[in-house]
């Protein structure tokens, strides 16, 4: 368990102390979302605060189960778990034929149950208290020094901020994986996963004036782990067994991808790492119906509030990763 809650570091002779980063992680694990979440459970410069629970890879019964399979696997179960929405509004929002062509996109991803890897059977149970009223009494009592880390669809960070008109003047920012402004989508050519599953819900995010460092396929399609890359992570830590695991499988069940991309991982480095992120400020929204439904429209915008990743040194951030799981 860890108890402390600031890293000392030696510099030049003096002690310095460096308060570590408090994040809520709102994630839908979800096979890259594993990854995200070791690695803010190992770097000793993250406090998390809680996982919150969202719908999107899989269900949400799947996802919460999944996140709390993990800390039991992690021996981290005094990270608090909350169950939010199932974020299932594209399901009224596309077609019958558009929800089902998304569904078979992501058991093809994810599996059937989020994960290409098995996880022990958990022995605790999520928090009673509904995710977004938890990320709104964080943010209260953490004034200032809580960041939001949304690595799955945006549906309970609206819902708080909808709730809490406070917020956004309570935390110090969001990190969010979502969008693709100047690449094509993969879910469908305009738009990326976790924004075609709420769209509604990421365009209240994007435009409600917080302070946003946008983390979308433009900086982490292109940041992966190739089959052949066996030896990227070379220890024997309980992350690294389980994440080589999942590699291995997942490269195993989809003969035909080659890459395994960084998307959440790169997300969580940009609390800690933002500098090996290049960053352009923009107004975004969405596009919330018609053929281009999910799509992330960036406007450049040197007075806007979403910084938007453009460009990322890619073979340091796998290595900062890396690095961080073998802790
Ligand atoms: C995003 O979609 C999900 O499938 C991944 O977990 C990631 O958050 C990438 O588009
Ligand atoms: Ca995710």
């Amino acid at each position: 368990m860890q108890i402390c809650c600031r890293r000392e570091t030696l510099l030049e002779g003096s002690i310095v102390f460096m308060e570590k980063n408090k994040i809520i992680l709102d994630t839908d694990p979800g096979n890259d979302d594993l990854l995200a979440i070791i690695m803010a459970l190992k770097s000793d410069l993250i406090e998390v605060r809680g996982l919150t629970i969202v719908g999107g890879n899989a269900s949400l019964e799947n996802t919460t189960n999944n996140a709390l399979s993990l800390l039991t696997y992690m021996d981290r179960i005094e990270v608090p778990v909350y169950v939010g929405d199932s974020s299932a509004l594209n399901e009224i929002s596309t077609s019958a034929e558009e929800f089902d062509d998304f569904k078979s996109h992501r058991i093809e991803i994810h599996g059937e149950t989020g994960l290409h890897v098995p996880l022990p059977k958990s022995n605790i149970e999520p928090k009673e208290m509904h995710a977004v009223d938890f990320i709104i009494s964080e943010a209260e009592s953490n004034k200032g020094a809580l960041s939001l880390v949304p690595i799955g669809p945006l549906t309970n960070i609206a819902m708080a901020i909808k709730k809490e008109p406070n917020l956004a003047n309570w935390i110090q920012g969001i990190h969010l994986m979502g969008g693709a402004i100047n690449v094509p989508g993969n879910v469908t050519q305009y738009a990326e996963f976790n924004i075609y599953c709420d769209p509604v819900a990421a365009n209240e995010v994007l435009s409600s004036g917080i302070k946003i460092k946008l983390c979308g396929l433009d900086i982490t399609r292109g940041t992966f782990v190739e089959r052949e890359d066996t030896n990227w992570l070379g220890g024997n830590s309980l992350g690294e067994q389980l994440i080589r695991h999942l590699l291995d499988s997942v490269f195993k069940k989809l003969p035909d991808r080659n890459r395994f991309s960084l998307h959440d991982p790169i997300t969580v480095l940009s609390v800690l790492y933002p500098e090996l992120i290049e960053w352009e400020m923009y107004d975004v929204s969405v596009v919330c119906s018609g053929p281009n439904f999910g799509q992330t429209i960036g406007t450049p915008n040197a007075e806007g509030s979403v910084a938007v990743g453009v460009n990322i040194d890619r073979e340091l951030a796998k290595l900062k990763i890396s690095e961080i799981l073998a802790t």
